[in-house]
C-alpha cells in the first residue's frame, strides 16, 4: 500500500514568516505545499496570489499544489503556472468549462486537480475523472481554516476510490478541511492519498513522518 502524503496548508502559517513556515513543512514531514488562493468572491476571504507564490518558490523543491478558490479560474491559471505552481487545482463549481480548463492546465505543463465542495456529488465528475491528475475532496465548506470535518464526506472519498478501481483510473485523492490528529487515520483508510492539514499541522498537534 502506498503511504499517505501530507500536504500542509500555508493558510494556517504565520504570514510574517513564510520562510519559517516552508521550513517547518520540510522538516515536519510535508511532501507537498498546499497553497489556498481565495478571491473574496468564490469564498469570502482574500489570501495571497502570484507574487507571494513566486517569492516562496525559491525556498523549497517541494511541489506546490495551488488550490484556487476563485471565480473564473480560467482567467488566472496562466499567471499561477508562471509563478511556480506544480499542480493547479480549481473548483468544479467555479467554471462552466471544466473540460477546456483541464486541457489548458495540461498544455501549460502542469498537473491538474479538480475540487468539489461538500454539497457537490462525486458523480458530477464522472465524465472528467479520466482527464484529471487529482480530485480534491473538500471536507469543510471552503473559505476558512480551523473548521470541523464534515462526516458525510468520508463516503465521498470511499466512493471515489471505488470508482477509480472499477474504471481503472489513476487520479490521486486529496482531502482538505478539518483533518486533524484524531481523524487522519480514518480519512486515510477511506481512500485519501493526500491529507491537507492547516491548523492541526501548524499548531504542532498533527505529527507526521514521511
Ligand atoms: C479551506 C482550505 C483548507 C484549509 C485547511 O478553505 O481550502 O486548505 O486551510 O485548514 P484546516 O486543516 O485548518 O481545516
Ligand atoms: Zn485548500
Amino acid at each position: 500500500m502506498k503511504k499517505t502524503l501530507l500536504a500542509p496548508s500555508l493558510l494556517s502559517a504565520d504570514f510574517s514568516d513564510l520562510a519559517g513556515a516552508v521550513k517547518k513543512i520540510e522538516d515536519k514531514g510535508g511532501s507537498i505545499v498546499h497553497i489556498d488562493v481565495m478571491d473574496g468572491h468564490f469564498v469570502p476571504q482574500i489570501t495571497y496570489g502570484e507574487p507571494v507564490i513566486k517569492s516562496i518558490r525559491r525556498l523549497t523543491q517541494l511541489p506546490f499544489d495551488v488550490h484556487l478558490m476563485v471565480e473564473k479560474p480560467e482567467l488566472m491559471v496562466d499567471s499561477f503556472a508562471e509563478s511556480g505552481a506544480d499542480w493547479i487545482t480549481f473548483h468544479y463549481e467555479s467554471t462552466v468549462h471544466a473540460d477546456r480548463l483541464i486541457h489548458h492546465i495540461h498544455d501549460l505543463g502542469k498537473k491538474c486537480g479538480i475540487s468539489i465542495v461538500p454539497s457537490t456529488p462525486v458523480n458530477f465528475l464522472s465524465e472528467i475523472l479520466p482527464l484529471v491528475d487529482l480530485v480534491l475532496v473538500m471536507s469543510v465548506n471552503p473559505g476558512f481554516g480551523g473548521q470541523k470535518f464534515i462526516p458525510y464526506t468520508l463516503d465521498k472519498i470511499s466512493r471515489l476510490k471505488k470508482i477509480r478501481e472499477e474504471r481503472n483510473l489513476d487520479f490521486m485523492i486529496s482531502v482538505d478541511g478539518g483533518v486533524n490528529e484524531v481523524n487522519f487515520s480514518e480519512i486515510a483508510a477511506a481512500g485519501a492519498d493526500i491529507l491537507v492539514s492547516g491548523s492541526s499541522f501548524f499548531s504542532g498537534k498533527l505529527k507526521w513522518e514521511k
